[in-house]
């Protein structure tokens, strides 16, 4: 099964794809933190995309799609997995139609979870996450056991340079300019399937497991 996972930042994609991953063995795939590894190895690509993932804008297409169709393209990925973080636009969305085509699969289901941007800038703000295992906190909603620390793996938590206001508020409007579109092009496919991100996420997870598990 290929499901992508569409949401603002802040939405909750990485927290479901971390708690669905163990669920359903779909490997999770995500194009922020592939951005944020590059820029801590400083690869090329890294280097690149550096001054568009810190400010909060997209990183061009034809860096963004290279690097996804290849992280699908692994034998682990071979059964199926989630992306989260692609695609942001219909270029994007066009680009893994096709290649999935090519390999005789198909894309099953586009997943919108779907919070109230207020709501999203105060999860943002209180976002900390793990530099080792990717495990990712909030202070007010999610907070670790031990203040700064990782529950998972004892690493010091960081905050992300684009959760600084500045960034945020980019980062909202780049996506929300680009969401609609890219919504629109999933429903006339009728694959698109929304989940409230609103509540706890016990019951978000609800809400997107009712999507993986809807007859088409
Ligand atoms: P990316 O890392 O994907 O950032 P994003 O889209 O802004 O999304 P986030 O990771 O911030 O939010 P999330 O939905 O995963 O929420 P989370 O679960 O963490 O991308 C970063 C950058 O990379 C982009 O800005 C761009 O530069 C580049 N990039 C990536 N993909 C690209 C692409 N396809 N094309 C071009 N450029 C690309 O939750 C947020 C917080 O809320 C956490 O603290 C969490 O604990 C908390 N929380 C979660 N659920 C709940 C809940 N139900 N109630 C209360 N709190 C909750
Ligand atoms: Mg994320
Ligand atoms: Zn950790």
């Amino acid at each position: 099964m290929y499901v992508v996972l569409l949401g603002l930042p802040g939405a909750g994609k990485g927290t479901q794809a971390a708690i669905l991953k163990d669920e359903t063995g779909l490997p999770h795939v995500t194009t922020g933190e592939l951005f944020r590894e590059n820029i801590r190895q400083s690869t090329d690509l890294g280097k690149k995309a550096q001054p568009f993932v810190e400010s909060g804008r997209l990183v061009p297409d034809e860096i963004t799609i290279g690097m996804l169709l290849d992280g699908i393209s692994q034998p682990d990925c071979a059964g199926g997995c989630m992306l989260d973080g692609f695609p942001r636009n219909v270029e994007q969305a066009r680009a893994l139609d096709e290649a999935l085509a090519a390999q005789g699969k198909r894309l099953d289901r586009a997943i919108y979870i779907s919070v109230d941007t207020d709501e999203l800038v105060r999860r943002l703000s209180g976002r900390w996450s793990c530099p080792n295992c990717g495990a990712v906190y909030n202070e007010i909603s999610l907070p670790p056991k031990i203040p700064g620390v990782c529950d998972n793996c004892g690493s010091r938590l960081e905050q992300r340079k684009d959760d600084r206001p500045e960034a945020v508020r980019t980062r909202l409007e780049v996506n929300l300019k680009n969401l609609e579109p890219l919504l629109g092009y999933y429903r006339a496919q009728g694959k698109l399937c929304e989940a409230s991100g609103e509540g706890l996420v016990e019951e978000v997870t609800r809400a997107v497991r009712a999507c993986l598990e809807r007859e088409r």
